[in-house]
């Protein structure tokens, strides 16, 4: 049964937002490669989610997610079926005392920037962790990404504090994270 389905339109052009299936691995996986490659503002280097993730392990975790109370795993997907924007979400309910975390995480590709997705996603999202009894949603941020600042800052979250040094690029330069929360 599907978690999430819907659709969004902006300027014409249509797409449909759904939680992603085991079958969207090798889509997910190339997404993945993609957008790695178009900002350095993700935790990875490119080719390592598929180091990481081999399409056999991504179908496998996506199948689980997919069957996972605690996990929604969004696409936004073109009419022509091509992945435009992923966004996780997830809580733990294994623990009492921190049932009411959630962390997010979102990738939009940037041939599909400033079309109001990243704003969507968030939207499902956080009515995904309300309904879920999530009451404080997370996430971690590049101190120098100011286009994610300015999606988290408008939708509520807060600056929690700075982590120092918490990637450290090719060239060996560092990157502080700020790690935000939003309160529901
Ligand atoms: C950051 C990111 C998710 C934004 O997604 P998006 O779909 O382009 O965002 P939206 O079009 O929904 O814009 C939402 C809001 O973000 C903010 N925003 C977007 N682009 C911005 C920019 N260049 N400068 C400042 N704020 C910006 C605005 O507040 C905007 O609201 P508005 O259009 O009403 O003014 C997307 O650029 C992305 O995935 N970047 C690469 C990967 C990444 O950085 N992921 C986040 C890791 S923490």
């Amino acid at each position: 049964m599907a978690k999430y389905w819907g659709t969004y339109e902006k300027a014409g052009k249509w797409f449909t937002i759904r939680n992603a299936e085991g079958a969207d691995a090798q889509k997910v996986i190339h997404f993945m490669e993609y957008v790695d490659r178009e900002t350095t503002f993700l935790l990875r280097e490119p080719g390592e989610f598929e180091a990481d993730y081999p399409l056999e392990k991504e179908t496998e975790l996506l199948s689980s997610w997919t069957e996972d109370p605690k996990h929604l795993f969004l696409l936004a997907e073109t009419a022509e079926g091509e992945i435009a924007a992923t966004c996780g979400c997830m809580y733990n309910a294994s623990r009492k005392r921190t049932r009411h975390l959630g962390e997010i995480a979102i990738s939009v590709r940037e041939s599909f920037w400033r079309m109001g997705l990243g704003r969507k996603l968030f939207e499902i999202q956080e009515a995904w962790c309300q309904k879920n009894q999530v009451e404080k949603l997370c996430l971690s941020v590049d101190t120098l990404n100011t286009r994610a600042l300015g999606l988290y800052l408008s939708r509520g979250f807060v600056v929690e504090g700075t982590l120092h040094r918490e990637s450290k690029m090719a060239d060996g330069s560092w990157r502080d994270m700020y790690r935000m929360a939003k309160f529901f």
